[in-house]
């Protein structure tokens, strides 16, 4: 066979090989590879292979992501507790930045119950105010966590190592500006 043949021959072999294992979905038909490539499932499609006929399953119950810490402690617990952080350089600024994102649109830049969605959402106590300041550290970490009134909880999108680190950045912002 000619030299020109044999490479159109390897290329119509490539693109059929291509063609027949497109969709990356379903299982498909594979020369050589078989069973190399599993069907890749996405997130929120249709599962067969599932009782329940979902792809992305309900974590079991009392299971815990890898790495998660929990805080669990009641409101009389969590009230003796300080923060276990120390206030240096970095941890102070990872402080603020969460501060900035999960809790400046209602506290406000400095904490005075100001922040950019008030007065349409009512405005929070001032956390500058004698009643936030004589707080404990465990006290704000337990309000954090778990919310109070108005107020959702950050456990879920702030994990816990940072909560304390927002605990050190109120307790600077506090100390910045003296009652
Ligand atoms: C959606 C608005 C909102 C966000 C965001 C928010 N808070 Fe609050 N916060 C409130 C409201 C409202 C209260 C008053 C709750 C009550 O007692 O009814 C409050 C109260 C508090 C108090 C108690 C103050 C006191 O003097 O009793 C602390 C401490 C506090 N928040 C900390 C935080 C921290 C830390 C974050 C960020 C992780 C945060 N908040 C995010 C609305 C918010």
């Amino acid at each position: 066979m000619k030299k020109v043949s044999l490479i159109f021959l390897a290329l119509l072999a490539l693109l059929l090989g291509w063609y027949l294992s497109r969709d990356r979905g379903k299982t498909n038909y594979e020369f050589l590879f078989n069973m190399r490539h599993t069907p890749a499932s996405k997130s929120f499609s249709p599962n067969k292979v599932f009782s329940n006929g979902q792809t992305l399953q309900i974590p079991p119950e009392g299971t815990v992501p890898r790495g998660y810490e929990a805080f669990v402690a009641s409101y009389d617990e969590a009230k003796t507790l300080t923060d276990p952080l120390t206030a240096d350089e970095k941890t102070l600024a990872r402080g603020q930045k969460m501060f900035e994102v999960f809790c400046l649109p209602c506290h406000g830049t400095e904490g005075k119950g100001d922040g950019p969605v008030t007065p349409k959402f009512p405005n929070p106590p001032s956390l500058l105010a004698a009643h936030a300041r004589e707080l404990s550290d465990g006290e704000i970490m337990h309000i954090a966590t778990n919310g109070r009134g108005l107020m959702p909880a950050y456990a879920s999108q702030v994990d816990t190592q940072d909560r304390w680190k927002i605990i050190l950045y109120i307790r600077k912002l506090q100390k910045d500006n003296p009652s």
